[in-house]
């Protein structure tokens, strides 16, 4: 059966760690295996844009031995209206998977229900899996583990990068805290199921609108931007609103000692994250970034043939 990666819970605990082992593997050995030898394309779409996403996609699909077929939608027939279902049903003749950063959960969501070959979900408005792999890595290598570490995110605590964390942190096994202000905390159905897999995995979750309480011993600290993608005429309004939730030297001093700071890109010094901090010894930011070429690399090669990573 063909696997897709659509949010952080379709890969259970052992399949994250093993697609995590696989990121390191590559990490060390940038040619590692090569799956799309041929070379074989994957089409990588964008409505969005992009620039960790698209490199890393296009230098590791090349490294695997394959083809980046890298699509703006807007010039092709979608950003006219061809459905999803028939765009689909043409491109999985040509290529060996399909990754698509776009809006609506639900687009991927009906790519993956006519598709034959694996979709990855390059971001959409409610998740963002694939950089959560990137981050779940980065934290491995700088703690050695993940399972039992406090990974605290701060600020729009009901966007995707939320949203991901919660579950990627949660099939860790990772006590996960979140928080934001009333009105921009996380989905209640995306908290029940990160309870869910926690309770399997022995990790927690904690949402909460105090930010002082959720960085209290934190082993990890996270945060994104607070005007995501799509939501650029709300600037001014967020600016003010997530104003106590940032990543300040404040914030650090009531983390772990040993914290590490974690943040997607792109930053915005001084909102979100204060800018000695994004630039500070306990920021992991650009092995972050880096680990998003390992990260994809094994995803595409555990998706095109599950379980034999
Ligand atoms: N972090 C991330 O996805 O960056 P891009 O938007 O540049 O791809
Ligand atoms: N939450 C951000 C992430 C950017 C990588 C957005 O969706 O724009």
């Amino acid at each position: 059966m063909v696997r897709h990666f659509l949010r952080d819970d379709d890969l259970n605990p052992s399949e994250q760690s093993a697609v995590l082992d696989l990121a390191d593997t590559f990490a060390a050995d940038r040619f590692h295996a090569r799956p799309l030898e041929g070379p074989r394309a994957v089409a990588v779409i964008f409505d969005k844009p992009s620039t960790r996403t698209r490199v890393s996609f296009s230098v590791g699909i090349a490294e695997l031995g394959g083809y980046p077929l890298v699509i703006d939608s807007s010039t092709t027939q979608m950003g006219r209206g061809e459905s999803v279902e028939d765009t689909t049903r043409v491109l999985e003749r040509m290529v060996s998977a399909l990754v698509w950063r776009t809006f609506d959960q639900s687009a991927v969501e009906a790519m993956a229900g006519v598709s034959t070959v694996p979709v990855v979900n390059a971001l959409t408005d409610d998740f963002h899996p694939c950089q959560l792999l990137a981050d779940l890595q980065a934290v491995r290598q700088h703690k050695g583990g993940l399972a039992g570490l406090v990974v605290t995110y701060l600020g729009d605590a009901a966007n995707n990068l939320a949203h991901s964390f919660l579950l990627a942190g949660a099939t860790a096994g990772m006590h996960v805290r979140i928080a934001g202000p009333d009105g921009h905390l996380p989905r209640a159905d995306i908290v029940a199921d990160a309870e869910q897999i926690a309770t399997r995995t022995g990790g927690s979750v904690v949402v909460t609108t105090s930010a002082q309480k959720a960085v209290e011993g934190a082993d990890v600290l996270a945060t994104d931007t607070w005007v995501s993608m799509g939501q650029e005429e709300q600037t001014a309004h967020r600016q003010r609103l997530f104003g106590d939730y940032c990543i300040d030297a404040a914030a650090m001093s009531r983390a772990d000692p040993a914290a590490v700071v974690l943040h997607c890109l792109p930053a915005y010094r001084g909102k979100e994250i204060a800018a000695e901090v994004l630039d500070g010894p306990q920021s992991i930011v650009w092995d972050e970034a880096e680990n998003r070429l390992h990260a994809q690399k094994a995803l595409l090669t555990w998706l095109l043939a599950p379980g034999q990573a």
